[in-house]
Parts: C-alpha cells; sequence; structure tokens
C-alpha cells in the first residue's frame, strides 16, 4: 500500500496572522516526521505516535508543552491511541508532569491488560515506565496565562467552553501493510473543571481506528464529540458505503444539528483515500501521501508541495 498520513491541530479561529503561520509550519513538520517513520518501514502506530509527540512538543497546539489552563491555572492533559490491526487501545486522561502523554498512551497499549489510565494510577505508571517528570511550569506558555485570565474575566471562573480555538492535535496513518492507526492529544478546554475529561482519549468519540473501515482523530467541543460519538459515528458511514467525504460531512453535520456542536476531523479509509473537515472557522491540517505534502487552517487554501 501507498503510506497515508493525515495530522490535524485543533482549531484555530481568531488568532494573528504570525501564529497562523507558525501552527502551518508545526502541521507540516508532524506530518513530515510521521511520513518519514511511514516511508522507513514503520507501523501506522509509530507514525500518530511520532506526529502526535511532535505536536505537543510545539508550544503553539493545546497538547502537551502549550496546554491550556483549567480553573486553578493548573494543566491536566488527555491522549489515546489505536491500532487498526486488532483494535488494541491506550489512553490517559488528567495527566499532569509529563511532556508527551501521546507516549504514555501508547505504553498503557502495549504494556498493561487494560486500555485507559487516569490521574494518580496514570502518573504512577509513567514513573514506572521510566518517563521523567516534568515541572508544570515547563507545559505553561504565557500566551496560555492570559488566555485563562481573559476568560475568566469575560465568563466568569466557572464557566468553561469556548468551543472554538481548541488546538487539539491528532494524526491517522496507514502503513505500507494496510496497517490503519489514530492518535489524539489534548490540554482540553481553557478554565475546565478540575477532573474534567474531554473527548480525546475517549475510543470512538476522540478517534478510532479499525483495519476492516479507516481511521479517524476529531477536534472541536469535546463535550458534543463525546454526545455523538464522533469518530465512531464517522466510520459506521463508511460502512453503510459512503466515501470518505460524505462519511465527514454526515457526522460533523449530526453533530452541529443535534447537539449545536463544532469540531473537525481527519479521515483515512482503508483503501487510502483521505479527507480534513471541519464545521470549526478554521483548522490546521495537512496530510502526505504518494511524495505530495498537502496542508490548510482555512476553507480554499490549501496548498500543495513535493516532499523532499
Ligand atoms: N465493565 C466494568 C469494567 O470492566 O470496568
Ligand atoms: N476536543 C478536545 C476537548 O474538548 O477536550
Amino acid at each position: 500500500m501507498n503510506p497515508v498520513v493525515v495530522v490535524h491541530g485543533g482549531g484555530a479561529s481568531s488568532i494573528s496572522k504570525d501564529r497562523k503561520e507558525r501552527m502551518r509550519q508545526g502541521i507540516v513538520r508532524a506530518a513530515t516526521v510521521g511520513y518519514c517513520i511511514l516511508k522507513g518501514g514503520g507501523s501506522a502506530v509509530d507514525a500518530v505516535e511520532g506526529a502526535v509527540a511532535e505536536l505537543e512538543n510545539d508550544p503553539e497546539f493545546n497538547a502537551g508543552c502549550g496546554s491550556v489552563l483549567n480553573v486553578n491555572g493548573d494543566i491536566e492533559m488527555d491522549a489515546s491511541i489505536m491500532d487498526g490491526k486488532d483494535l488494541s487501545t491506550g489512553a490517559v486522561s488528567a495527566v499532569r508532569c509529563i511532556a508527551n502523554p501521546v507516549k504514555l498512551a501508547r505504553l498503557v497499549m502495549d504494556k498493561t491488560p487494560h486500555c485507559f489510565l487516569t490521574n494518580q494510577g496514570a502518573a504512577k505508571f509513567a514513573a514506572d515506565m521510566g518517563i521523567p517528570e516534568v515541572p508544570v511550569e515547563q507545559l505553561i506558555t504565557e500566551r496560555n496565562r492570559k488566555h485563562l485570565e481573559k476568560e475568566k474575566a469575560e465568563k466568569g471562573a466557572q464557566k468553561s467552553g469556548c468551543p472554538e480555538n481548541l488546538g487539539t492535535v491528532g494524526a491517522v496513518a496507514l502503513d505500507c501493510k494496510g496497517n490503519l492507526a489514530y492518535a489524539t492529544s489534548t490540554g482540553g478546554i481553557v478554565n475546565k473543571m478540575i477532573g474534567r475529561v474531554g473527548d480525546s482519549p475517549c475510543v470512538g468519540s476522540g478517534g478510532y481506528a479499525d483495519n476492516n473501515i479507516g481511521a479517524v482523530s476529531t477536534t472541536g467541543h469535546g463535550e458534543s464529540i463525546l454526545k455523538v460519538n464522533l469518530a465512531r459515528l464517522t466510520l459506521f458511514h463508511i460502512e453503510q458505503g459512503k466515501t470518505a467525504e460524505e462519511a465527514a460531512n454526515l457526522s460533523l453535520n449530526y453533530m452541529k444539528s443535534r447537539v449545536k456542536g463544532l469540531g473537525g476531523l481527519i479521515l483515512i479509509s482503508k483503501t487510502g483515500d483521505w479527507v480534513a473537515k471541519w464545521t470549526s472557522t478554521s483548522m490546521p491540517w495537512a496530510a502526505a501521501k504518494e511524495g505530495k505534502l498537502h496542508a490548510g487552517i482555512d476553507l480554499n487554501d490549501t496548498t500543495i508541495t513535493e516532499l523532499p
């Protein structure tokens, strides 16, 4: 099979031109990292983990370093990963002092009999696996401190929910052997309650991968995505014979009409068709296939370049 990787960097409305450009560069870098892994014979799971870790390390995105702050000015991150070969999956939620939640989710998948670890249990497992603890200050950016202050001033201390500008990151990949995988990682929603868990670590909502159907990673308003199981819903439409584009439109429009939720998703079908779609204002995304890199943020601004 021709390998394919698609990545997203959540919503990106109301941001400066400069930051948009930095997001575009970050998303292109992540797609390139994922594509190099696939071209080097790496698995789809390795590719999505590598691409998402790249975005977690980039402070422009709301995951890892650059995560948005909760009501206490603290960071609680969620991530998940899935291997479409055998539906094995790993997830973590409310993790604090690690750089790459997606790598911890991978270890939950590979090294435990469970699918999902949370909070102190996830932290203990990270320590047992030798993942270094990083001070939370290292993950907090000045931009996110100001973002929380502004949110509290405008909406009050207990109201979170800015449905746009979320910046969750994710990747889907198809490797040379026909295996599909997804990974999604996020800091969640600014000003969220302590302990709030969104869609991103929840398999079926934040993503899904099945070699027999396709792979999806989602972004957007977590509570809405959870209510409609956005990722699995999209793959259901593929199972019903819809194209990747039709399936993405049907599920995103359903979320919009049924629960007034906005978001976006990336999808690769088992035959290697891919799509990036969103109902939010914008979504940084990039896709690499057959030596070409497609990328965009707003509607109708797709660029296509040759990969090195
Ligand atoms: N179905 C309950 C559990 O496995 O946690
Ligand atoms: N979609 C990311 C979140 O709501 O947590």
